[in-house]
């Protein structure tokens, strides 16, 4: 079944899967709710694609996947650091084929070395890097692109790409510039000077127009960063410290990846990709040996616009430890987990003193992920301090400015599809955000939209200030912001140092943050991937003190 472009996205009275959309929408727009309705809406499926149904597979029969750490190929000069040289890295992105599940044929999929998840990068404070990411794909893309977005041109080459390491605080020039991209048989050499704190980072692609589908196609890894402080935490450590990546893919029967599109075929994009099956770092309902010990999880929403919403098997909850950027001042016990995509939950799960049981991992009411636990007759000794790290709070009333962005939706000329915006500006209008370096900001966004959009913007950490209800046809009509309602504080995980926020519809989230790190041009951007693709990224400036 494929449905119009205009349909689905604006859903009135359209009716996919037996669920009206407008209802799901009008439910996702109670600002009531915590988790949006649209979570549980059924996905695209086109005519002549034979999707898998995912309940007909054998569950946990595969191991989890660890990817394995990346390696330096040597060592390096680098200007910004004479006299000595830094750990070099070689990372190709490749195309290759990879069993999915036992019972499936392998799928086609691109990878950094050849692996999805990518290997993962362990780096420490104060301890730079050189990685050359290497364009070793393809000459031809092997998911829909869409012509008519904003950098992905039928002049263009179809394959693209450029790296990001999300989180990261690095100079402009390393930060993987969306139009910086490249074709292959080329590659670009980042420069990463590891000035933060410890934190689970991951890196993807970044290609302007192009970088749902690359991602899709499986082009992103974690990138652990830690320090002194925290290592002096003695949190659970080596193979029992580990990044759970997870997305959601549409898998056909012939184990290819099916992305979604619409019923235009000149212009496919659709306004979110949501799948029928969640890998956990590859593989489709794998099963996790533990040993009756506790282990750190770094779980890592890679999904292109689905929502998580993580809990261990009844009468188990998950030890928070850390968020996007960070440890938490201190341990939180969560039932629930719930992740944005680009949210991370860093979290302590033990299982000492269940030696010979099992406790399964869910998403909503889906077991993805089973844990079996074998005592190997080891002793943990790792450690779950009341006291993690200190989180000083930002004080919003230092910001010398706030800036109040919109969240927001558009239909083109024809009245037919639909973009999404910031600010109201195309991607390609001149930058209007232009923090100076040093100084603290605070940037309200106002969701006039009927989702919630996750909200991230490169080189900084900040802090979420709170959210407030505002009247939506009073900005309708005067374009001002009226409030309806008290302001409301982030809840105790959104208390450490985050780089995505969830921005809920109808309420204006603020975040602050201090603008630390190098002069230059960045982004900020939804990572709903499809948004970001279509105009729902813009570039911001910091400028030197
Ligand atoms: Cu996850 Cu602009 O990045
Ligand atoms: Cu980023
Ligand atoms: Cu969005």
């Amino acid at each position: 079944m494929t449905v119009s472009r205009r349909q689905f996205l604006r859903g009135a009275g359209s009716v996919i899967g037996g669920i009206a959309l407008a209802d799901a929408l009008q439910l996702a727009s109670a600002q009531t709710m915590k988790m949006p309705a649209r979570m549980t809406m059924p996905t695209l499926a086109a005519p002549n694609v034979s999707l898998l149904n995912p309940t007909t597979l054998a569950r946990f029969v595969d191991a989890l996947p660890v990817p394995p750490l990346a390696r330096p190929a040597g060592h390096r000069a680098h200007p910004s650091y004479p006299g000595r040289t830094l750990p070099y890295y070689r990372m190709e992105m490749r195309a290759f084929h990879a069993r999915l599940h036992r019972d499936l044929p392998p799928t086609p999929l691109w990878g950094y070395d050849g692996r999805s998840p990518g290997p993962t990068f362990e780096t420490r404070h104060g301890e730079p890097l050189l990685i050359e990411w290497v364009n070793a794909l393809p000459t031809k893309h092997f998911l829909p692109i869409d012509h008519n977005i904003h950098g992905a041109e039928r002049s263009r080459p179809e394959v693209r790409a450029v790296t990001h390491v999300h989180g990261a605080r690095v100079p402009a020039g390393s930060d993987g510039w969306p139009e910086d991209w490249y074709e292959p048989g080329r590659s670009a050499s980042f420069h990463y000077p590891g000035a933060q704190e410890a934190a689970s980072l991951w890196y993807h692609d970044h290609a302007m127009g192009i970088t749902r589908l690359n991602i899709y196609a499986g082009l992103y890894g974690a990138f652990n960063v830690r320090d002194a402080e925290e290592s002096a935490l003695d949190l659970p450590s080596g193979e029992h410290d580990l990044p759970l990546m997870l997305c959601d893919r549409l898998i056909a029967k012939d184990g290819k990846l099916y992305y979604p599109v619409s019923d235009d075929p000149s212009a496919p994009w659709v306004s979110e990709c949501r799948g029928n099956a969640v890998l956990c770092n590859g593989k489709l309902y794998p099963y996790f040996d533990v040993e009756p010990r506790r282990y750190r999880l770094r779980l890592i929403n890679a999904a292109n616009t689905s929502f998580f919403d993580l809990s261990l098997s009844p009468g188990h909850a998950f030890t928070q430890v850390g968020s996007d950027q960070g440890l938490l001042e201190a341990p939180l016990q969560r039932d629930r987990v719930a992740l944005y995509p680009a949210e991370r939950a860093d979290v302590v799960v033990d299982f000492s003193g269940m030696a010979g049981k099992t406790l399964q991992l869910h998403a909503g009411t889906e077991a993805i992920l089973e844990f079996r636990v074998r005592d190997r007759g080891h002793k943990d000794t790792s450690q779950l301090p009341a006291a993690l790290r200190r989180v000083p709070r930002i004080d919003v009333a230092s910001a010398v400015r706030d800036r109040q962005l919109t969240i927001g939706e558009q239909d083109d000329a024809s009245g037919n599809p639909m973009m999404m915006m910031l600010d109201g500006r195309m991607w390609s209008d001149p930058i209007s955000e232009k923090p100076v370096q040093g100084t603290t900001e605070s940037w309200s966004f106002v969701n006039v939209t009927g989702d919630a959009h996750p909200i991230h913007l490169h080189l900084v950490r900040f802090q979420v200030v709170d959210r407030r209800p505002f009247d939506l046809f009073a900005w309708n009509a005067k374009r001002v912001v009226r409030y309806t309602g008290p302001a409301q504080l982030p809840e105790p995980h959104e208390m450490g140092w985050k780089d995505t926020v969830r921005a809920d519809p109808g309420m204006v989230t603020r975040i602050a943050m201090h603008f630390d790190g190098e002069p230059g041009r960045y982004v900020w951007h939804c990572h709903y991937l499809e948004h970001e693709d279509n105009e729902m990224m813009r570039p911001y400036q910091l400028l030197p003190a």
